[in-house]
């Protein structure tokens, strides 16, 4: 099997489209980035690691299923590579400029078959701001669909354009999942979905997905037979770095050696 690096040289950047639609809409959506090949490999880290018992596997509420596994790239060489691949990079450096980056936070996020709790509507910038203290919403999404993302199996809805305005007011909730979490509420996601509707990126496994730290986004349940494994890399520039370092280091990494 190829590995994740030596396909990962080319092919990164993003076009103009991609970039005015990250500006615009606040995500912009990559398909066919990576390979059948290549999300086999990542998987099968995975399925490893969530067979641990470590405080960087989060639970889901009721069924006890792993909602997220944080801190990959510390646990695994698979992960330990993805974080420095080009296809992460090259955008991070085309849509935030010439600056160094470093790996905050490194996930999947799993959303098992039929017990996949939501998420609610929340911006990151809120917890990223609130927790760790960091200065502006500068720090950038990136996901990889590991599974078909469709209508069923708890997609991502996006508020668009919802980032334009600057970071909406948020508080937060420490009840509804087992992940505490700056939610924004209804009275705010109303009028901003009223004026940018919201959109809802599909694709199969492979499939690429950047977003900005303030746009609002959150995603229901998991009713479907299917998993909704996304791999989530949140790469932020080393000047705004965090400040508080509060959380876990697994919520929000300390050690700031650039990426690439
Ligand atoms: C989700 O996995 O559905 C939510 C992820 C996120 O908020 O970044
Ligand atoms: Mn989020």
């Amino acid at each position: 099997m190829e590995s994740i690096t030596e396909i990962g040289r080319t092919g990164s950047a993003l076009t103009d489209a991609q970039l005015d639609a990250f500006r615009n809409d606040g995500l912009t959506v990559l398909p066919e980035r990576f390979s059948p090949a290549e999300v086999g490999e990542i998987n099968a880290a995975l399925a490893e690691l969530m067979t641990e018992e470590v405080a960087a596997n989060i639970r889901e509420k009721s069924s006890g299923a792993v909602r997220t596994a944080m801190g990959l790239h510390l646990r695994h060489p698979v992960f330990e590579r993805l974080v420095n691949d080009p296809r992460f990079l090259e955008p991070a450096r085309q849509i935030l400029g010439d600056v160094p980056v470093y790996a905050q936070q490194v996930k999947v996020n799993a959303k098992e078959a039929f017990v996949g709790e939501q998420w609610q509507w929340h911006h990151d910038f809120a917890t990223h701001h609130h927790e760790d203290g960091v200065p502006e919403p500068l720090a950038l999404n990136m996901h990889i669909f590991l599974d078909d993302v469709t209508e069923f199996n708890g997609p991502l809805m996006f508020v668009r354009g919802s980032h334009r305005a600057g970071p909406a007011p948020a508080s937060l909730d420490t009840t509804t999942t087992s992940y505490d979490l700056w939610t924004v509420g209804p009275e705010v996601v109303g009028p901003l979905a009223e004026q940018g509707g919201l959109v809802c990126p599909k694709g199969p496994a492979g499939t690429m997905l950047i977003f900005g730290d303030s746009i609002v986004h959150g995603s229901p349940p998991n009713m479907s037979p299917w998993p909704r494994r996304i791999f989530s890399l949140i790469v932020n520039p080393l000047a705004n770095r965090q400040t508080t370092m509060r959380r876990a280091d697994h919520q929000h990494h300390r050690d700031f050696t650039p990426l690439g």
